[in-house]
């Protein structure tokens, strides 16, 4: 287990650091293999794989100073798209508090954030991945700029995608640009249940330029959000039987990213976005979150492979709305079908046209 409690990164108060700011831009991830499950602070029961995409991101500014008088306590002030917002304020003060084992010297600080979405608010587009993922990378960045600790892009990345997952499972895996393996396997060393690895390397270039149509069935919040829908993993019946078709997945997919298999990914988006709500269909209570609009969606989409032999596959969140996967190269073929087809499906005609991406940025 990685222990990145270190009581030493504390402020020399007689030598403060002039007041300053930091800024990174996250993006979002769409898994491929899902997680679904966990136990003890966000460690997955599957490994799971995704893209990281591009236009889906939070933008976040920490500004700090150090506090005038001790005091134990976060101090902070939140902004979302510049307004106070007090649910997430309480959200972010009780996460800060906990992490302050690895960051003490937020305790020294008098602290403001700043966040911004891409996408239009109340989408249905989830931005925990994004919001968790850039503010791991603010308190990183914040750590290093101070202690200077973390001069290796790699353990920079790895303390980022740890932290970022204590706050939102998924988010560990929008530190990487591409591709990303969140959790232990045999198929690749190295691979963790506490922080992702960066899958780059290994990807065959077809899957940089992957597009992701992100069709919005229904913005409306989820009725049983993904915290309650982990945890009634717990109780269903399938949840062994799933964790290892997910296991099993996991590598076929590795292999699949690695020699450009196109097809077999598709199978498995798919397979996987349909095992998901399956999941939810079997828990204990029952629950179904697609719409009927979502599925109308997934058989267009499968009519329209059919029809056409292009490699168009769908996936599916938590939630009604549904992703679309294509490599960019069939993008003159899509585009007209989903703009005749399939946005007169989505609430207000809405859908966001992403793409795989290269991920977080410092601004
Ligand atoms: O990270 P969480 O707790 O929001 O869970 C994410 C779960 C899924 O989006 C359904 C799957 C995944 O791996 O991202």
């Amino acid at each position: 287990m990685a222990n990145y409690e270190n009581p030493r990164l504390v402020l020399d108060s007689s030598r403060p650091p002039e007041p300053g700011r930091v800024t990174w831009r996250s993006p979002s991830n769409i898994a491929i293999v899902k997680y679904w499950g966990k136990h003890s602070v966000q460690l997955p029961r599957n490994p799971s794989i995704s893209l990281t995409l591009t236009a889906a991101c939070t933008d976040m500014t920490l500004e700090y100073a150090l506090k005038e008088h001790p005091d134990p306590k976060i101090d902070l002030a939140f902004f979302f798209e510049d307004r106070p917002n007090e649910a997430f304020h309480s959200k972010v003060v009780a996460f800060l508090e906990s992490i302050t084992p690895i960051f003490p010297f937020l305790r020294q600080l008098k602290l403001t954030l700043r966040t911004s979405n891409s996408f239009p608010h109340s989408t249905g587009i989830a931005s925990s991945a994004s919001s968790m993922s850039a503010l791991a990378l603010c308190l990183c960045s914040l750590e290093h700029r101070f202690f200077q600790t973390l001069p290796d892009d790699d353990a920079f990345d790895r303390k980022a995608s740890y932290v970022a997952r204590l706050g939102s499972g998924s988010a560990c895996r929008s530190i990487y640009p591409y591709a990303a393996l969140w959790g232990h396997t045999p198929a690749f060393p190295g691979s963790s249940d506490e922080c992702a690895v960066s899958l780059e390397a290994q990807l065959h270039p077809v899957f940089k330029t992957f597009r992701d149509d992100v069709l919005v069935v229904s913005a409306a919040e989820k009725a049983v959000s993904s915290r309650a829908g982990h945890a009634l993993m717990e109780g269903n019946p399938f949840s062994e039987t799933r964790y290892t078709q997910a296991r099993l997945r996991t590598a076929q997919l590795l292999e699949a990213l690695r020699s450009g298999d196109v097809e077999t990914f598709g199978q498995i988006a798919e397979g996987e976005a349909l095992a998901l709500h399956a999941l939810m269909m079997c828990s204990q209570p029952p629950y179904l979150l697609l719409q009927p609009n979502t599925v109308a969606i997934l058989h267009h989409v499968r009519a329209f492979r059919q029809e056409t032999r292009l490699p168009v596959y769908f996936t599916l969140d938590a939630g009604p709305n549904v992703h679309l996967l294509y490599p960019a190269q069939h993008a003159d073929a899509v585009r007209p079908w989903v703009e005749s087809a399939l946005k007169p499906l989505c609430e207000n005609n809405f859908y966001l046209a992403d793409s795989a991406g290269e991920g977080p940025e410092e601004l």
